[in-house]
C-alpha cells in the first residue's frame, strides 16, 4: 500500500496589497513562487531567478526587495506590495502607470512590474528624485525592449510633477 509521507509545508499569512492572504510553503520555496503559484499572483514576474534582472521585484514593510532572494516563510506576517496593488480600486491606472503608457514605457511588459515597483519604492522614499538617482534604479532592472528611454522620460516626468507640487 502507498504510505503518504508527512506534509512538511509551513502555512505562510501575511499582508498582500493591503488584504490578508495565507497558503502552504516548502521551506525553501522562493517568495516570487509562492506569489505566483500558491496565490495566484503572477504580476509578478520570474526572470533570472538570482538577484540580477530585477523582474521579480516587490516590496517588503516599504522596501523594494527582489521576490527570488526571499524566501516565502521569511515573509510570514509582514506587508507585502506587488505590482496587483498599484492601480487603484476601480483598476484606474495610478500615476506612474499613466506616465509609462503615455511614453510607452513598455512593450513585452516582462519587466515592467519589477520597474513600477522599484520606481515606486523611490518616489515614496524621495518624492521628486533626480535624474542620476532615477537612472541608478532603473539601472538595477533589464530590460531587452525599450532601450530604457520610455522608462526614464515616464519616470522624469513624475518626478517633475511632484517637484512641481511643492
Ligand atoms: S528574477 Fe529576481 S532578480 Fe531576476
Ligand atoms: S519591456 Fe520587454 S523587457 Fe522591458
Amino acid at each position: 500500500m502507498l504510505k503518504l509521507g508527512k506534509d512538511t509545508r509551513h502555512k505562510v499569512s501575511f499582508t498582500l496589497n493591503g488584504g490578508p492572504v495565507s497558503g502552504l510553503a516548502d521551506a525553501r520555496m522562493l517568495l516570487s513562487d509562492f506569489l505566483r503559484q500558491e496565490l495566484g499572483e503572477t504580476g509578478t514576474h520570474v526572470g533570472c531567478e538570482h538577484g540580477v534582472c530585477g523582474a521579480c521585484t516587490v516590496r517588503i514593510e516599504g522596501r523594494a526587495v527582489r521576490s527570488c532572494l526571499t524566501l516565502a516563510v521569511q515573509a510570514e506576517g509582514l506587508e507585502i506590495e506587488t505590482v496587483e496593488g498599484l492601480a487603484g480600486e476601480d483598476g484606474a491606472l495610478n500615476a506612474l502607470q499613466t506616465a509609462f503608457r503615455k511614453h510607452h514605457a513598455l512593450q513585452c511588459g516582462y519587466c515592467t512590474s519589477g520597474v513600477l515597483m522599484s520606481l515606486t519604492d523611490l518616489f515614496q522614499r524621495t518624492p521628486s528624485p533626480s535624474r542620476a538617482e532615477i537612472e541608478d534604479v532603473v539601472g538595477g532592472h533589464i530590460c531587452r525592449c525599450t532601450g530604457y528611454a520610455g522608462i526614464m522620460a515616464a519616470a522624469l516626468e513624475v518626478a517633475g510633477a511632484a517637484g512641481a507640487e511643492k
